[in-house]
């Protein structure tokens, strides 16, 4: 793909985790055209993500967004990467893998030394400090935060984020990358959370809190904000949806990182997330999927 848009050294995307967030990023990234090479420990979750995917894409042919023609091609685009060593010629890679700083060190350490030099290095992490996980890379000039929002395909939001020695040109590139995928961005500086998940994380705790301190039930807090706020979603069935195990960790890198009681994960968030009760992806959370 070679033209005047910036993004023109950008051919070949290598996507690390093939959960809701990598599958749903490998999904926009087929769609807009660039191959893409999907990672993930098993090539059971692999095959799993290209499931959802091809699914998602289904669904939107059928509400006409985009064309049966569309749908094909991106599917045609994206190939089944087992290893890691698989992702070594990609121009581009994104770690989606889960949101755990020691986890996504470990994937980084191993993945340099297979890329290409020029390769550009990019982390979908939604709250970890962009200039810490480019220390543990080899390139922390080509190292830079794109974090997208759940669900990939239907949020318009992208949050670009800049390590301290993240080069002009990786952010150059990233933005054009970004752009082409019909997303519009935001730039936040390095600070834990970025923007979205410190505005939005505190008001999901607060929920949590709410319903824990017994002010309201389930139903009646996520009715409260549907219906007097005019969310879309009401925040527990938006924490079940995110997954509680990642609001958790998002709060713990609020509370550490800004060293303030306000970001304290309420008590109830830490208890279900112990219990294994990680919302709509374990079929059980503030509610029942089963
Ligand atoms: N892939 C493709 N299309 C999808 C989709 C997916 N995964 N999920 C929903 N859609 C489409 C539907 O097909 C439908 O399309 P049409 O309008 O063309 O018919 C449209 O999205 C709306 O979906 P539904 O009618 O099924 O349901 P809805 O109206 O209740 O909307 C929702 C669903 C878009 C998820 C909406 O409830 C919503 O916006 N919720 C809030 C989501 C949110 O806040 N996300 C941010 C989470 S925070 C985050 O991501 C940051 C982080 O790091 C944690």
């Amino acid at each position: 793909m070679t033209d005047d848009t910036g993004v023109g050294t950008i051919r070949k995307v290598g996507v690390i985790g093939a959960g809701q967030m990598g599958n749903g990023i490998a999904h926009v990234c087929a769609a807009a055209g660039f191959e893409v090479k999907l990672n993930d420990i098993s090539r059971e979750r692999i095959e799993s993500g290209l499931a959802t995917i091809n699914g998602n894409l289904a669904r939107q042919v059928a509400s006409g967004r985009i064309t049966e023609e569309t749908r094909q091609k991106a599917l045609s685009l994206i190939t089944v990467a087992p290893t890691l060593a698989d992702l070594g010629d990609a121009d581009l890679v994104i770690e989606s893998a889960v949101e755990n700083e020691e986890v996504k060190r470990k994937i980084l350490r191993e993945l340099c030394p297979l890329l290409k030099p020029e390769a550009i290095l990019a982390t979908n992490t939604s709250s970890i400090s962009i200039t810490r996980l480019a220390a543990a890379t080899d390139r922390p000039e080509r190292f830079i935060g794109i974090h997208f929002m759940n669900p990939v395909p239907v949020m318009e939001l992208v949050e670009l984020v800049r390590g301290i020695a993240t080069e002009d040109s990786t952010f150059e590139t990233a933005r054009a990358f970004v752009e082409r995928l019909g997303k519009t961005i935001a730039v936040s500086e390095d600070f834990p959370a970025f923007m979205v998940n410190r505005i939005l994380l505190p008001m999901i705790n607060e929920a949590i809190y709410t319903l824990y301190e017994g002010v309201g039930s389930v139903e009646a807090i996520d009715t409260a904000m549907r219906l007097g706020a005019r969310h879309p979603m009401g925040p527990l069935e938006l924490a079940d949806f995110i997954g509680l195990d990642t609001c958790l960790s998002i709060m713990q890198v609020l509370y550490e990182g800004l060293a303030d009681s306000k970001y304290r994960p309420c008590p109830l968030l830490v208890k279900y997330v112990e219990a294994g009760w990680l919302g709509r992806k374990t079929q059980r959370g503030f509610y029942d999927y089963r």
